[in-house]
């Protein structure tokens, strides 16, 4: 096997990622996306302190296998020696990459100068950076949004600028500034700012749904690679759509309602076995809210999933979906019969 990441560039190879979501991709959901082709995960973002605290439920967050390489762990938080010592520490756990979280808009993470409030003060990114970079072997990277708010005066480049001068390995951008929140669409033509600003690969981000909306991300921005996020939740199909589209222009037949029931099943079984049955009872609902979007009745399959208490009850449950059809609507896909 070759190198997994660039190491000795301190840089990122793949051109499809599969990017931080909390409460979503835990272990269970990147075995699924890496079986479709996701070529490098990531997991969700965990604060510098707890890291450094060994704190016992952050490091269940941080659960891994040995198959579950390259692998990004990425970390939130504003303090130069306190991020570099949780830098350390998820070298050690088996980070193949270390992202620092310049994007998170929630308040409870901003009022504190975290996330997306760093992109207000492009010398405080720079000295973070300086101290995490030295502090390990593997590839330092950061997520970003393309600004605090529209009146930013392009401060967010000056980030880009600052990090490029500190050896940054990647830079993924969404689109979307931190007043957004998810409003809106990703804004291609900041994302090409950042782009032409930047010395490290830039991986787009925002509103990738389809292969043909990474081909335009890609011809918009000029951007290395792209990272999938909500567009994958219930459909890791993506993965295997958007590389076969980049490279052909073709898009694979989208899978059947059995078909997306069987994954279904299988996501279950993955949870099982790596968390037990009650925890995967719990973290299944929120999985199956994913999948039977846009099937005909799904508020209904939505609801009794949020009560699922037991294996049985989830496989009654896909039976019910596997024997639906599915409306075609909004954003979602037309599925074969
Ligand atoms: C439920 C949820 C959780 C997220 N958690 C994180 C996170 O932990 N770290 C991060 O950098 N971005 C996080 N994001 C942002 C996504 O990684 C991504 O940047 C954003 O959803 C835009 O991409 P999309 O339009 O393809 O979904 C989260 C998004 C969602 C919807």
């Amino acid at each position: 096997m070759g190198e997994i990441v660039d190491v000795k560039h301190r840089t990122l190879k793949q051109k499809i990622l599969q990017s931080p979501m909390a409460g979503c991709t835990d272990l269970a959901y990147r075995k699924i996306a890496r079986r479709f082709g996701c070529q490098i995960a990531f997991t969700e973002m965990v604060k510098d302190r707890p890291v450094v605290e060994r704190n016992r439920k952050t490091f269940e967050m941080l659960q891994t296998a040995e198959w579950d390489h390259p692998l990004g762990m990425q970390v939130v938080g504003r303090e130069p020696a306190l991020m570099a010592e949780a830098a350390r520490i998820l070298e050690e756990l088996g980070a193949d990459v270390i992202d620092v979280n310049l994007g998170c808009p929630v308040p409870k993470v901003v009022n504190q100068g975290c996330g997306a409030a760093l992109l207000k003060e492009p010398a405080q990114v720079g000295r973070i950076l300086e101290a995490m970079i030295p502090a390990v072997k593997v590839p330092v990277t950061i997520k970003m949004r393309t600004g605090f708010d529209e009146g930013d005066d392009g401060r967010f480049l000056e980030v880009v600028r600052v990090a490029g001068a500190c050896g940054v390995g990647a830079i993924t951008v969404h689109g979307r500034t931190q007043k957004q929140m998810y409003r809106g669409f990703s804004n291609h033509d900041a994302i090409r700012a950042v782009k032409e600003v930047a010395t490290a690969p830039v991986i787009g981000n925002g509103d990738i749904r389809t292969g043909a909306d990474a081909k335009r991300m890609i011809e918009d921005t000029g951007c290395d690679g792209v990272m999938l996020a909500r567009g994958a939740l219930g459909y890791p199909w993506l993965y295997r759509e958007v590389e076969q589209y980049l490279a052909t222009g073709s898009v694979p037949p989208p899978p059947t309602v059995p078909e997306r029931a069987e994954v279904l099943r299988e996501h279950f079984r993955v949870q099982r076995e790596l968390y037990g049955d009650a925890m995967a009872c719990r973290t299944i609902r929120r999985v199956l809210h994913w999948f039977v979007k846009g099937a005909a009745g799904s508020a209904s399959l939505r609801e009794r999933g949020n009560r699922v208490e037991s294996p049985e009850q989830f496989e009654a449950l896909v039976d019910e979906f596997a024997g639906s059809h599915y409306e075609e609507s909004g954003l979602e896909r037309p599925l074969r019969a």
